[in-house]
Order: C-alpha cells, then sequence, then structure tokens
C-alpha cells in the first residue's frame, strides 16, 4: 500500500509514538486529579508536551497552550470564545468547514461575515482586506494553508494588516504544524489552532490551542478541572480555562513521543523532503496531457498537498482505481472545502489529492505518476 493521504490523518508515524501510547495504557493516570505516582507522572507527561509545542511554536509561556481533541475543536473553542454576536470578522475562500462552519453559526447569530475571494489557481486576493474592514471587526480567521490546493497563506501580509488595526490573527494551522515552521511571535499569530493526527505524527484526538496573554477566552465547555471544586464557575487560569474534563492522556503520551522525533529531525528537514516529493510529483503528472493540477504550484513556499484532475473523469471514481488497482490511497471529492472548490470550478468533478509525509520515499512517487498516467491514457 502506498500511502498518499497524510492532510487527512498522518497514517505513517514514527514507531515510537505507538510505543508511547501503549505503555501509557499501563502508567497514565488522570492529571490533575490526585497525589499519587499514576496522577503525578500523567501531569508531568502533559507538562512536558505543552513544553515541547511551545519550542516548536515559539510560545514563551506553555501555560497559554490547552490540549484539545483536534482542530476543530480548537477552532470552535476560538471562535464561540472571541466572537460576539455584535463583531464582523474576515475570513477566506480557502478554510475548511472546521472554520467556516462555526463562523456561520456566528452569522446566524447576528455577527457580520465577509469572506475574501480566491482566484482561479486558489490564491487569495489579499487586497481586498482593506474593503472588507469594517469599525466592528474583531479578527481575522484564516487557514495556513488550503487543504486542497496547498498553498500556504501569506501571513507576513495578513499579520501586518491585524496589527495596522488591532484585529485579532486566528490561525487554523491544521496543514502545517510539523510541516511548515510555525512562529507565534515572528508571525504575528494570537490564536495558533492545530491538531496532533496530521503533520505533528500523533495519534488522533489530540491538538490545541495557544491564545497569546492578554487575551481571555470564554471557554465552550465547563466543568471538571481537578481544582477549586467548590466554586461554581470553572477556573480562569490558563491552560485549566480551556480544559474541562479528562485529558486524553494516552493519545498525548503519544503526541509527547512524536514531538521528540520532530524536534530531533527538524521542522526544515521535514519540510525540504515533503516539500521535494510533492513537487516531484506535481512535475511528473504535468507532464500527462489529460492531467488539470489545482493551485500555486510555483509559489516557494507550499504544504505538500497536489490536487488534480483527470480529464473529465468524476474524482472518485480516480481514487477508487487508485486503490482498487494501485493500492495508492489518496482523497477524492470535496475535502469539506466548498468555497475553494467553487474558486477552482471543480464543484461537480471534485479533485483528487495527493498529499506527502516525512516517510514517503520517491518510489512512491514513481509509483503514483505511473498509476495516473495509466488511468489517463486508458
Ligand atoms: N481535514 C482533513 C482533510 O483535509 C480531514 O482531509
Amino acid at each position: 500500500m502506498i500511502y498518499l493521504d497524510s492532510s487527512a490523518t498522518s497514517f505513517l508515524k514514527p514507531p515510537q509514538v505507538a510505543e508511547a501510547v501503549c505503555r501509557a495504557f499501563l502508567t497514565v493516570g488522570n492529571a490533575g486529579r490526585g497525589a499519587h505516582a499514576a496522577t503525578l507522572g500523567a501531569s508531568r507527561m502533559i507538562f512536558d508536551t505543552r513544553e515541547k509545542l511551545a519550542r516548536l511554536f515559539h510560545i514563551k509561556d506553555p501555560a497559554r497552550i490547552c490540549l484539545t481533541s483536534n482542530a476543530t475543536e480548537s477552532l470552535n473553542i476560538a471562535i464561540h470564545g472571541l466572537i460576539g454576536a455584535g463583531d464582523h470578522v474576515i475570513t477566506t475562500a480557502c478554510e475548511h468547514n472546521s472554520v467556516l462552519r462555526p463562523l456561520y453559526v456566528k452569522e446566524r447569530e447576528g455577527a457580520g461575515l465577509s469572506i475574501l475571494p480566491a482566484d482561479e489557481k486558489g490564491r487569495i486576493l489579499y487586497e481586498k482586506m482593506e474593503a472588507y474592514r469594517r469599525p466592528d471587526t474583531k479578527a481575522v480567521v484564516i487557514t495556513h494553508a488550503s487543504n486542497l490546493t496547498g498553498n500556504v497563506t501569506d501571513l507576513s501580509r495578513v499579520a501586518a494588516f491585524t496589527r495596522k488595526y488591532g484585529l485579532l490573527l486566528i490561525l487554523d494551522a491544521s496543514q502545517t504544524a510539523g510541516s511548515v515552521s510555525i512562529d507565534v511571535e515572528a508571525m504575528g499569530i494570537d490564536v495558533l489552532c492545530f491538531t496532533g493526527h496530521k503533520g505533528l505524527l500523533g495519534p488522533q484526538g489530540t491538538g490545541g490551542i495557544y491564545v497569546r496573554e492578554g487575551i481571555e477566552v470564554s471557554p465552550l465547555k465547563v466543568g471538571g478541572s481537578g481544582v477549586h471544586s467548590f466554586d461554581k464557575v470553572h477556573p480562569a487560569d490558563m491552560p485549566t480555562a480551556l480544559e474541562a474534563g479528562t485529558l486524553n492522556g494516552h493519545g498525548i503520551a503519544g503526541l509527547n513521543a512524536a514531538l521528540d522525533f520532530l524536534e530531533e529531525t527538524g521542522i526544515g528537514a521535514i519540510h525540504a523532503k515533503e516539500d521535494a516529493l510533492a513537487r516531484s510529483f506535481a512535475e511528473g503528472v504535468s507532464k500527462i496531457p489529460q492531467v488539470v493540477l489545482y493551485g500555486d504550484m510555483e509559489a516557494e513556499l507550499r504544504a505538500p498537498i497536489v490536487s488534480l484532475n483527470i480529464g473529465g473523469m468524476d474524482s472518485a471514481t480516480v481514487s477508487d482505481i487508485l486503490w482498487e488497482d494501485y493500492e495508492i490511497c489518496v482523497r477524492a471529492g470535496a475535502h469539506c472545502a466548498p468555497l475553494m472548490h467553487q474558486a477552482l470550478g471543480t464543484v461537480e468533478q471534485g479533485a483528487v489529492r495527493f498529499s506527502f509525509s516525512y516517510f514517503n520515499t520517491e518510489e512512491d512517487v514513481a509509483a503514483a505518476i505511473d498509476a495516473v498516467r495509466k488511468i489517463a491514457e486508458e
């Protein structure tokens, strides 16, 4: 089997991740809920995970990182906790439904919403930001990279805009955390939402949200915290403020091991390899006459994603053939990115997405190019 669906979830992971999860089942208690070895060990392991995430994203205070179950939960926390009915938000056509659907909820509750369009290559029309700003604009909620085109957002341009007007920059790093360097200070990111199971190479059910010092987010859920049990209100101190209930200690143990791997390998080396594989695949398939590629393939910085169609073939049919005849795993259809497909003109056909990881090889790329060529020739 050739796994080229890492944008959906990284299936190929360092072996120490599974080992850490198995070990955690035998050792990890409930963090912050007692004083025996199992609970203290869990608390230490979770604290250590926050420290590793802080190093990865250049976050000064690890306590500003709350652990969640995935980027969708983090984005819901950010959007529901920061945007009120009287606020206006700017987002983009490149967003995943994990950004769009919470924003549509806010819109139904009375918030204003403006969506920056994208061109036929999926490039955001940043020049419209100024015109879309209103006196009540509170935030820009934006993806770091499209899960369909792999285009990486020009964050320096967005951050210059948010800084100029004192707006919040809420970033969805689902497709970049672990694959592209992220420095929250240098990049002007106020709130960072990430998942653990994609580029971070951790287990599903892990993720997190970083909230810059000075920003208070109303919690989405409240409940057990292990502290101040007689108070009627959930503690406001970070990270407890956004971590009601038992954390996924077993999953976080796996994420912790994955972060060790990322730290040892280096995001630079990971990006270089993934980028080379994706570009090599894009170059190979671009020579097949029936292939239509989507996205800004010439951009210097890209996420390791290549989406395409073969003539007028339905994308789901192509993906089925890739699996049935070639044992190649990809994702077809709409990818939970409706506005991106509208911009690309692929609403009916969808697109076939190939996404690469550090553990793929040039042989995988060659086999995928060959498969696309044979499907196109048939
Ligand atoms: N958001 C994931 C994807 O793009 C699941 O496939």
